[in-house]
């Protein structure tokens, strides 16, 4: 496509290689990937703070600073879906570039998504299925969307009426049911 519209990269004088020198690490992807309500925002900021205070550049992309702006044309229709993660992962990507650790928490429920993801990030990148199981993201309903989604008052609702494909080798598992 870029070849067809003729754009042809300009050869800028800071690279890569440089921002991750004055930054002192590398840029970085952390996917932060499972059910809504599984805790992947909870565990992405505790995280971000620990690297925060190890002097690392870090930034969290998520449902609310996303879906708000640049996605806000979305909606949750898998083809949205797919879109949605089409964008971030490019942005991920751009963020990484810039010398950054980006934590990027999205439900993210198929696997060829966030294959693409990982493609975009080349190498620099961890799949993280924060595996909190359906039962329990529905009995704690911090958002009340389960009972609307039962109820049918929400539909195309992941883990309800709309596929979850668990990660099959994810880098970590997290098991918020049963540590802290
Ligand atoms: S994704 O599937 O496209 O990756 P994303 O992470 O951006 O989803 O947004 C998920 C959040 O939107 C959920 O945590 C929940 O708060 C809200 N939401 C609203 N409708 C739905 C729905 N139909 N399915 C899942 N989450 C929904």
């Amino acid at each position: 496509m870029a070849e067809k519209l003729h754009i042809i990269p300009h050869q800028h004088a800071v690279s890569k290689e440089d921002r991750e020198r004055q930054n002192g690490h590398k840029g970085y992807v952390l996917w932060f990937t499972g059910l809504s309500g599984s805790g992947k925002s909870t565990v992405a900021s505790a995280v971000e703070r620990e690297l925060h205070q190890r002097g690392i550049r870090t930034y969290i992309l998520d449902g609310d600073n996303v879906r708000s702006g640049l996605n806000s044309d979305l909606d949750f229709s898998a083809a949205s879906r797919e879109e949605n993660i089409r964008r971030i992962a490019h942005v991920s990507a751009l963020m990484k570039d810039a010398g950054i650790v980006v934590l990027s928490a999205f439900v993210s429920p198929y696997q060829k998504d966030r294959d693409f993801v990982r493609a975009c990030s080349n190498g620099d990148f961890s799949e993280l299925f924060i595996s909190t199981p359906l039962e329990v993201c529905e009995a704690r309903d911090t958002k009340g969307l389960y009972a609307k989604a039962r109820k049918g008052e929400i539909k195309d609702f992941t883990g309800i009426s709309a596929p979850f494909e668990a990660p099959i080798a994810p880098q970590i598992a997290v098991k918020t049911e049963k540590q802290t």
